[in-house]
């Protein structure tokens, strides 16, 4: 279904919030091949067509072996500040005046780049779109869950310098045989340094992963979370509790957890009284970034303005914004809607 002008203009102008970006997954193919050239890096295709071609997914596996490929070409601090600074340029233009970033350390520390180099360059950048384009900002460190527990522990041990400039851990990569369990002293640990705890669960993996990011690493939101709909009793307490999904309906799609957007549970979990938000994922790979996510579930489900503003006024609550500027921004939201 074609959006209306008067909708159009109302996701155009929303201020958002993004809570559910990997900045990984912001690295466009142009980024890839100006950074390989920069480093004398062969690249195994031969244009920035033939990579956008091979961004077809069959599911999140197939996604995070191409995502983390990609990666190989990010070596040094100006290429973190230049991967972040591409994003905030084309997330302002989106209208988004609040984001906490995902970043996964262990992906470059792995193939010899320093925590710190990854950590100042995306530091640089984030201060320069508070600066240059008022977009305010937070770092989630996030831990690989392929990767062991004593490998979380190490990477929390590196980021010890920078613990203070980061706003949260997170959970993320191959859900399926990874469960939140695996990592509940680390998250511990985490959350003993003032880092708060937020998990993807209910992306592939099954609506008990949910339950126990709640209870065993005590998240505050879920990243993902659409199949708590498999538990009706677990719906009902995250609406009681408005405990935030950050929901990604383009990837969803994009990775086939639904087969169209019509599938999407979205519309169903906000009627429920869910903090449903929505967020990109890695806009780079999945087709839109937020602005396009917001689109994509306008076009597709039974949202009106008043269900998109409630989604915009949800990821301002969601947020880990001081009060007084999320009363700002809820009464931004109020004046275009
Ligand atoms: N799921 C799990 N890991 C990820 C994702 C995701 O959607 N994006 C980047 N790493
Ligand atoms: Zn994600």
């Amino acid at each position: 279904m074609a959006l209306t002008p008067e909708i159009e203009t109302l996701i155009r102008r929303l201020p958002k919030v993004e809570l559910h970006l990997h900045i990984e997954g912001t690295l466009e193919p142009e980024m890839v091949f100006a950074k390989a050239a920069r480093h004398a890096v062969t690249l195994p295709y031969p244009s920035v067509e033939a990579l956008r071609a091979a961004y077809a997914f069959g599911d999140l596996q197939s996604f995070l072996d191409i995502y983390y490929a990609g990666c190989d070409v990010l070596r040094d601090e100006d290429d973190f500040h230049d991967l972040c600074w591409a994003y905030l340029e084309r997330a302002h233009a989106d209208g988004v005046v609040h984001v906490e970033i995902f970043f996964d350390p262990q992906t470059h520390t792995a193939r010899g780049v320093p925590y710190a180099t990854v950590h100042r360059g995306l530091r640089r950048a984030l201060a320069d779109g508070q600066q240059k384009l008022g977009i305010s900002s937070a770092m989630i460190l996030c831990f690989l869950r392929h990767l062991s527990e004593e490998d979380a522990f190490a990477t929390l041990e590196q980021a010890g310098p920078f613990v203070g400039e980061l706003a949260g851990v997170g959970l993320d990569s191959g859900e399926r045989g990874n469960p939140p369990r695996k990592f509940e002293r680390v998250f511990a640990a985490a959350r003993a340094l003032g880092l708060k705890p937020v998990a993807h669960a209910g992306e592939e993996g099954p609506a008990a992963y949910i339950r126990e990011a709640l209870d065993l690493l005590q998240v505050v939101r879920v990243d993902h979370g659409v199949r708590c709909d498999e538990d009706p009793a677990l719906v009902a307490e995250l609406a009681a509790r408005r405990m935030p999904l950050t929901v990604c309906p383009l990837s969803n799609t994009k990775l086939r957890v639904y087969q169209r957007m019509e599938d999407h549970n979205l519309a169903r979990l906000l009627a429920a009284g869910v903090c449903v938000t929505v967020n990109s994922d890695d806009p780079a790979y999945f087709g839109g970034y937020i602005a396009d996510n917001y689109r994509a579930v306008a076009a597709a489900l039974p949202l009106g303005a008043a269900e998109l503003v409630q989604l915009a006024r949800n990821a301002v609550e969601a947020s880990w914004l001081p009060a007084a500027r999320k009363d700002e921004l809820v009464a931004q939201i109020a004046a275009v809607a």
